[in-house]
């Protein structure tokens, strides 16, 4: 699956990341880790790492990037929530477009087409754990209707101050039903 879009006449495409992204995909993330508390490592991750995380994502959980003009400017991931079995419809989404092509569209290209990718692999519930300080993320979550379902108070310590951590939530499906997902790895029961 991918999809294209004009964003301010610059064409965006949306698609599945490729081993050959991570180096992209890890600067972005990179620059987070030493300038923001939008994450809280601290520590630049490792290209080996970011590979290792590539290919723990499988069909159910999603790596896609956004790609303009041959570059990738952002990305996005479904990852599992928790390990544990009874979890296996809810995913935590994570969203990063580059520093320097914030306020484009990007951002909203690929939380949109994540929302869309879970629905389709019949997820219930995406979570995203944000920092209370991040206006951005606040913000372009709620205009795809996120809820705000928890705040924990100084949970993160970086740049030498306490951080909160606000939890919201979207409901994919409002069905009971919970249908048998496709056999995964085996998470832990
Ligand atoms: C959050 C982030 C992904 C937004 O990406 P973006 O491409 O700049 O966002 P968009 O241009 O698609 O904006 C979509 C909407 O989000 C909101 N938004 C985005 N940036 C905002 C800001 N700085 N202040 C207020 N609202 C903002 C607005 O509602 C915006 O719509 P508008 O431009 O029509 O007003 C980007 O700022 C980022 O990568 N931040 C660092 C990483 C991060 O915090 N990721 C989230 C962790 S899961």
């Amino acid at each position: 699956m991918s999809q294209a879009a004009n964003l301010r006449e610059r064409t965006v495409v949306i698609r599945p990341a490729i081993e050959s992204d991570l180096v992209a995909i890890n600067d972005i993330y990179n620059h987070y880790v030493l300038h923001s508390t939008c994450t809280y490592q601290e520590a630049p991750e490792p290209i080996e790492d970011r590979r290792q995380w590539l290919h723990r994502h499988g069909e159910r959980h999603p790596v896609i990037v956004a790609e303009m003009g041959g570059c990738v400017v952002g990305w996005g991931s479904l990852s599992p929530y928790h390990a544990r079995s009874a979890y296996r419809r809810t995913v935590e989404n994570s969203v990063y477009v580059h520093h320097q092509h914030h306020r484009q569209g990007i951002g909203a290209l690929i939380l949109g087409d994540l929302i869309v990718r879970a629905r389709h692999l019949g997820h219930h519930a995406l979570i995203a754990g944000i920092d209370a300080e991040q206006i951005a993320s606040m913000a372009l979550h709620a205009r795809f209707h996120f809820k705000k379902v928890g705040h924990f108070k100084q949970v993160g310590f970086k740049y030498d101050r306490w951080l909160d951590v606000i939890y919201i939530e979207l409901m994919l499906d409002n069905s009971l039903n919970d249908r048998p997902p496709a056999r995964q790895g085996a998470p832990s029961a």
